[in-house]
């Protein structure tokens, strides 16, 4: 992402939350026509699980199917790895598009040399936290991160239900960056609906993936205005 264009989405980010539709709900027979519905429909960001079939019981997408997307969408696309080892291909889906690259800290890998080398190939480095591991297994690592991923659910499949115990850490990530003046994006991902993003939302979230809820949605519109939440009363003219 370019750096103006991440100026762009932060000051967006003072008056809402961005929506990413997770494009693992989407029609895998027409991946590219999903990702096009989503955009234009209101997506701020494609959120793309890439799964391995190792770090997680489940096998998604490789960096050609990035590709293809990069070329159906304008928006960024926000990469989220799900795989045993990010260092070894996080590469490959830079090379194909991906805008943003997060990586989990679970998995076999020297995070904080991974997130610099994202960094160095001009995508914005993420780490991601499943539902029970803590805060502090990353603090070391945040000042590199331009999105922080709390996972509500245990990654390798969507349609399960949220976990709202994650909404703690949501709270002191925000403590921590306004504490440190980090300047990463909070992200939420995994069984998000109406409901749900608003919790999300009051704890202090940036960025609202959802995949079931906006692609199993009749009105995708609807689903996606949903998720992008106001954080200011609108002025009457
Ligand atoms: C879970 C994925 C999520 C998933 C969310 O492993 O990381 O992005 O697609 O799906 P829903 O919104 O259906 O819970
Ligand atoms: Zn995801």
């Amino acid at each position: 992402m370019k750096e103006g264009e991440w100026k762009r989405y932060t000051e967006i980010l003072k008056k809402r939350t961005l929506a990413a539709p997770s494009i693992l709900a989407g029609d895998f027979g027409r991946l590219a026509d999903s990702a096009k519905r989503a955009e234009e429909k209101g997506a701020d960001f494609i959120h793309v699980d890439v799964m391995d079939g190792h770090f997680v019981p489940n096998i998604t997408f490789g960096p050609d199917v990035v590709k293809a997307l990069r070329q159906a969408v304008a928006i960024p696309l926000d990469v989220h790895l799900m795989i045993s080892r990010p260092d070894i291909y996080a590469a490959r889906f830079i090379e194909a598009g991906a805008d943003i690259v997060t990586v989990h800290k679970e998995s076999e890998h020297d995070i904080e040399k991974t997130l610099s080398d994202i960094q160095d190939m001009g995508a914005e480095p993420g780490v991601v936290l499943n539902p029970d591991t803590d805060i502090s297994a990353v603090t070391d690592v945040l000042d590199k991160c331009r999105m922080v991923l709390v996972m509500s659910v245990f990654p390798g499949f969507g349609g399960q239900s949220f976990i709202p115990d994650v909404l703690k850490k949501v709270e002191k990530l925000k403590a921590l960056r306004e504490k440190n003046k980090w300047d990463y994006w909070i992200e939420i991902d995994g069984g998000i609906n109406a409901e749900t993003s608003k919790l999300a939302f009051s704890s202090g979230v940036d960025v609202i993936v959802a995949g079931t809820y906006v692609f199993k949605n009749k009105n995708i519109r609807s689903a996606i205005n949903t998720l992008k939440r106001e954080k200011v009363e609108k002025q009457d003219a």
